[in-house]
């Protein structure tokens, strides 16, 4: 089939090219020009495992294919997969500009069917107004062509967004259309495996569906982060409770660490959208309200012990941080918890020297040569002379470190664990002030 992605991003690479993977031609169009060319000249513009090697492969083959010609984009694909960003306005709600934007250029150049389908995260009603600025278009260039709007949220993970993609748990599609339905159903055949992995419904249950996943997996965390405040004082300890509470299948294992914090693109916005849509509907969601206050918290979390073990004047220390990506497996630092612990780490007058595997030049980016952060070139140079070592990410080579070699590096054998990487029992005969998230220290 014919494809054309809107919006090259993770969500707009990752599908268009685990679709061309399977056969079908893709073109990705995106508004960024740089990453038009940097995909164009077989880079990528994000870090994700295995997907340069595929994009590489599917181009080579000549079934994948990046442009920024709007007009060219939409007259190729028969199917228009809307994967455009919905960032969060200043009022929480999410912002619809780009995909509206998407819709206007496709009512602007589309000549014969084309299936749309909206892949962002998006607020119920959203296929609504897609199909109604498509329509409007149309009207004004004097032209009726036949068009379907569908909803296809994505549930992929950042770090593994190949493997979900390909081997998805679920494929939910929202349509009114047979005709979008079965086309979704060919398209999407490739990754059934074994059994039907396809849940068909109508458009807003899908819109609501995707939200509703993120909101309950948010909410899990934070009824852990919780719990592990309360372990921390009642002298026990989280990983045990979650070990006795995750055999339930009930609840099941997943997504019951307690760290310091969520973050990334996902969660926190789409909290926040939701929470906005309840409100906005007269069906408030007071356990999100919670969800969000306690997360915001939690990304504190680490910052409150280091206070209670330093004091909150920090004139002349420095820390070391080891993670800053979101989380293990990306350079995406969107609402990263390190982010909010070093800016208050500075605030405090500290200095912080951080390491992280692939998330470093993003840092960069992000805050430029700043006076009070030194980008460490190894883990281990990031420790030298620092008061305490803070880790935010679970990043695997942490997992095996050489304790030894960190105790004299560090001024202070001080380690502050935002993600439980070690056993508190080890970390005390080694020597080491250990504060982990929920169990004795
Ligand atoms: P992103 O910011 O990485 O990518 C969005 C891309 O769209 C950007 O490259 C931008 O330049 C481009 N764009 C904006 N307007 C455009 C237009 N009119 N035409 C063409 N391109 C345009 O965003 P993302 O992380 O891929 O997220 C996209 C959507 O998918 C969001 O709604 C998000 O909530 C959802 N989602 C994201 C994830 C994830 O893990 N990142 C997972 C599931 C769902
Ligand atoms: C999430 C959803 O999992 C995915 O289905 C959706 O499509 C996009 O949003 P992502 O944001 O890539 O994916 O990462 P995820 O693995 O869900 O982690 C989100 C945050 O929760 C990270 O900061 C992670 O550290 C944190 N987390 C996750 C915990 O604190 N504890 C856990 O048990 C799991």
């Amino acid at each position: 089939m014919k494809i054309t992605l809107i919006g090259a991003g993770y969500v707009g690479l990752v599908t268009g090219t685990c679709l061309a993977e399977v056969g079908n031609n893709v073109l990705c169009l995106d508004v960024d020009p740089h990453k038009i060319a940097t995909l164009k000249s077989g880079g990528i513009p994000i870090y994700e495992p295995g997907l340069e090697d595929m994009v590489r492969r599917n181009v080579a083959a000549g079934r994948l294919d990046f442009t920024t010609d709007i007009a060219a984009a939409v007259q190729f694909g028969d199917i228009q997969f809307i994967a455009v960003g919905t960032p969060p306005d200043e009022d929480g709600s999410a912002d619809l500009q780009y995909v509206l934007d998407a819709a206007r250029n496709i009512g602007r150049h589309m000549n014969g069917f084309k299936l749309v389908v909206d892949k962002s995260t998006v607020p119920v009603g959203t296929a609504d107004r897609v199909r109604a600025t498509i329509a409007e278009t149309l009207a004004s260039r004097g032209l009726e062509v036949d068009f379907c709007v569908a909803s296809n949220p994505e549930f992929l993970k950042e770090g593994a967004a190949i493997n979900d993609f390909m081997s998805p748990d679920r494929i939910v599609i929202g349509t009114d259309s047979e005709r979008a339905t079965q086309l979704l159903r060919r398209l999407y055949a490739p990754f059934q495996r074994n059994h039907e992995r396809l849940v068909v419904m109508d458009v807003r249950s899908a819109e609501l569906t995707k939200y509703a996943a993120n909101a309950m997996l948010a909410t899990r965390i934070s009824f852990m982060n919780e719990l592990a405040l309360l372990a921390e004082k009642l002298g026990a300890d989280i990983e045990r409770v979650r070990q006795g509470i995750g055999s339930d299948p009930r609840i099941g294992y997943h997504f019951l660490y307690a760290g310091c914090g969520y973050g990334g693109s996902c969660f926190p916005k789409d909290v926040q959208a939701l929470r906005r849509t309840a409100r906005e509907y007269g069906a408030p969601l007071r356990i999100l309200d919670a969800v969000e206050t306690a997360n915001e918290a939690q990304k504190r979390i680490l910052v409150e012990k280091l206070k209670s073990r330093f004091g909150a004047q920090l004139d002349g220390r420095r820390f070391a941080l080891w993670g800053l990506a979101f989380k293990p497996n990306t350079d995406d630092m969107r609402e990263a918890p390190s982010r909010v612990i070093m800016e208050a780490l500075w605030a405090m007058g500290a200095t912080v020297a951080a390491y992280d595997p692939v998330a470093m030049p993003e840092t960069r980016r992000l805050y430029g040569e700043h006076p009070s952060l030194m980008l460490a070139p190894h883990p281990m140079d990031a420790l030298r002379d620092a008061d305490a070592l803070l880790i935010v990410t679970e990043w695997k080579a942490f997992r095996s470190a050489d304790f030894a070699a960190m105790k004299a590096l560090l001024r202070q054998p001080v380690i502050f664990d935002g993600r439980n990487l070690y056993d508190p029992a080890t970390m005390r005969r080694e020597g080491f002030e250990y504060f982990p998230i929920g169990r004795q220290a």
